[in-house]
């Protein structure tokens, strides 16, 4: 089963745990929490204490997404703020097979994400070691961006070698997901989809989700 995951991005910064909530009763499991730093990426958001306050308000899977430089700093601190996965990006990491065994250490799974110019390559040495791939769909930074086509070459990639080496991470794909591109996304080999504007953007998130989910299981079923 393809899951969604809602990003809070889109969601009102001032009622985040509404959100959270709202997404649930859609039967969603997993909250994506996009960290940017301003300096990674040109836009700032939420720290460790964001996290801590989500975790108070929701039970749900926190899923973060750091776009900083240097995440080995702040590791610690968001698995303590209640982090669940932690995922940093290969470009921001030039010694990412020790960011991820501090991640690790932290008892919180491990994700790498590839911007769009980064090559699936890039990961060949830390596949056994991560719980999750992440390919950016989108150039990080912001919500509400289209959706570039190179991703599903790269998820594609992905799929193979996780097969070729009897590899279980996850593979998410981030940036743009809506329902026209959620089923080939599925089809391709991912297992979760973020989706920030398509969730949070409209009128009833819940909807939203389950709409997704539709599409998503469409022509995506291979993977349940
Ligand atoms: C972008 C973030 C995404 C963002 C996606 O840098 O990593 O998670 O929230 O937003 P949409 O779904 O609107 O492209
Ligand atoms: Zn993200």
């Amino acid at each position: 089963m393809v899951e969604i995951a809602p990003s809070i991005l889109a969601a009102d910064f001032a009622r985040l745990g509404d959100a959270a909530e709202t997404v649930k009763s859609a039967g969603v499991r997993t909250i994506h929490v996009d960290v940017m730093d301003g300096r990674f990426v040109p836009n700032l958001t939420i720290g460790p204490p964001v996290v801590a306050s989500l975790r108070q308000a929701t039970d749900l899977f926190l899923d973060c997404h750091l776009m900083i430089v240097e995440p080995e700093r702040l590791t610690a601190a968001f698995a303590a703020a209640g982090a669940q996965r932690i995922t940093v990006h290969q470009e921001a990491c030039p010694h990412l097979h020790r960011n991820l065994q501090i991640i690790r250490d932290q008892g919180v799974e491990a994700g790498v994400a590839l911007n769009p110019a980064t090559p699936v390559t890039a990961l060949d040495e830390v596949l056994d070691q991560i719980d999750l791939a992440l390919v950016m769909s989108v150039n990080p930074g912001f919500g509400g961006q289209r959706f570039l086509d190179l991703a599903y070459a790269k998820i594609r990639s992905l799929d193979e070698r996780r097969r070729a080496r009897g590899l279980s991470f996850r593979i998410q794909v981030d940036g743009g997901v809506t329902t026209e591109n959620a089923g080939a996304l599925a089809e391709a080999g991912c297992d979760s989809l973020v989706a920030g504007s398509s969730v949070f953007a409209t009128s009833d998130p819940s909807k939203a989700v389950r709409l997704l989910e539709e599409s998503a299981s469409r022509t995506g079923q291979r993977l349940a």
